[in-house]
């Protein structure tokens, strides 16, 4: 459900009886470039047009008290410069980004937060970089303070290796800081430089399609695949994938143990798929875009093993409906959401066809919307 500013005004002054300010931070979608960001490799993402948000206002002290409208609880905090112990809870996200920020040395005042969000969460769309990045910019904004978008991204993933204990990449929380309406973004995540690619969505659509599988390993395993790309570089001496060319892997691939071998080939060859693919958007060449994301897909599927049934089905039963140019999983897998790139001309027959074929299959509806690149986080002032 989208989210009115002025409903999310009036649900704060009921909370905390007090004036806020209003920020938010989008999900995002990865066009291809999976589990490339933490190999210092290539992404293509863009933002969602769905998007986090907080009201804010500042209060006297070092307090912090942030309530949940869509769990519907409130919690208060101190704030500091220690990690707190980590409960599995949303608000893991909020004091992780607060320590992480002071930690950074932004100077953050008291504040009371209202959070509320149009991001499906678990679903492989970045809800938790969106809640990090709102959440970091309201904070911001109340204690009058200024932060750099990449440092503002860097604090969120700090909050979520240490708070929550996923040890992502960077790709969710920059796309939140950075993104562009109507463009995806090119991301070195060697040098997090970010390059912007129209997006023009007239001839084709890009569909999202929400599994709804949330899986409980998902933390342990994504892990588990950095820490066998972590071995594979440490195998060719390198310190990261990035430095391994596919020709070096190619001569000595014989060498490397199963499964490490077969996750350093997905990296490398994704690195390569995700240039390709972002020539491909900048000449208007769809088809190969399309190839070069059901590439990706099998690639994750057989290599890098992050997919599962429900999103398999997806991807082939999409492949084979009239005016799909490509499918594939996004985001971190075990779950979540696949995203499917077609002709615009058979968007609706699209929808419908995958509905259904998903409803009879597994017996139950899956989450589908269409989408373009909305704009990275901000403040929305009246
Ligand atoms: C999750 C992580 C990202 C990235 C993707 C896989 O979304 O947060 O950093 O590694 O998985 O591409």
């Amino acid at each position: 459900m989208p989210i009115h500013p002025d409903t999310l005004r009036a649900r704060f002054r009921e909370h905390f009886v007090a004036e806020p300010r209003l920020f938010r931070a989008p999900g995002r979608v990865n066009l291809i470039g999976e589990h490339t960001d933490y190999n210092d490799g290539f992404v293509l993402p863009l933002a969602l047009e769905k998007s986090t948000w907080v009201a804010a206002a500042p209060r006297a002290g070092k307090r912090v008290r942030v309530h949940s409208a869509a769990v519907g609880e409130t919690k208060e905090f101190e704030l500091g410069t220690s990690w707190p112990a980590r409960r599995g809870a949303w608000v893991d996200y909020v004091e992780g980004m607060a320590v992480a920020l002071m930690q950074a040395g932004v100077p953050l005042a008291g504040a009371d937060l209202l959070i509320d969000t149009e991001v499906p969460v678990g679903a492989g769309l970045s809800s938790s970089a969106a809640l990090e990045l709102a959440v970091g910019r309201a904070l911001i904004g109340v204690s009058e303070c200024e932060l750099t978008p990449v440092a503002l991204a860097r604090a969120g993933q700090r909050a979520e290796h240490e708070a929550v204990g996923i040890r992502c990449g960077l790709m969710d929380q920059l796309t939140a800081a950075l993104g562009q309406a109507g463009h995806a973004l090119l991301i070195d995540c060697r040098t997090n430089e970010a390059t912007p690619v129209p997006l023009p969505l007239d001839d084709v659509s890009l569909l999202v399609v929400d599994t709804r599988v949330k899986h409980s390993l998902a933390t342990s395993a994504y892990n588990t695949r950095r820490a066998e790309c972590e071995e594979g570089a440490r195998s060719f001496g390198a310190s990261s994938l990035r430095d391994v060319a596919l020709d070096a892997f190619h001569a000595r691939e014989a060498q490397l143990r199963d499964p490490v071998r077969r996750r350093v080939r997905h990296v490398l060859e994704e690195n390569a798929r995700t240039l390709d693919a972002a020539d491909a958007l900048r000449r208007g060449d769809w088809v190969r875009l399309g190839q070069r994301m059901s590439a990706s897909h099998r690639s994750l599927r057989d290599d890098f093993e992050v997919s599962c049934a429900e999103l398999d089905f997806v991807v082939d039963t999409a492949l084979a409906l009239p005016g799909v140019l490509g499918a594939r999983m996004t985001g971190g897998g075990f779950g979540g959401c696949a995203v499917v790139l077609g002709r615009h001309a058979a968007e609706a027959a699209l929808s419908a066809s995958l509905r259904a074929a998903f409803a009879r299959w597994f017996g139950r509806e899956p989450g589908l919307f269409f989408t373009r690149a909305g704009p990275g986080a901000g403040e929305v002032r009246a």
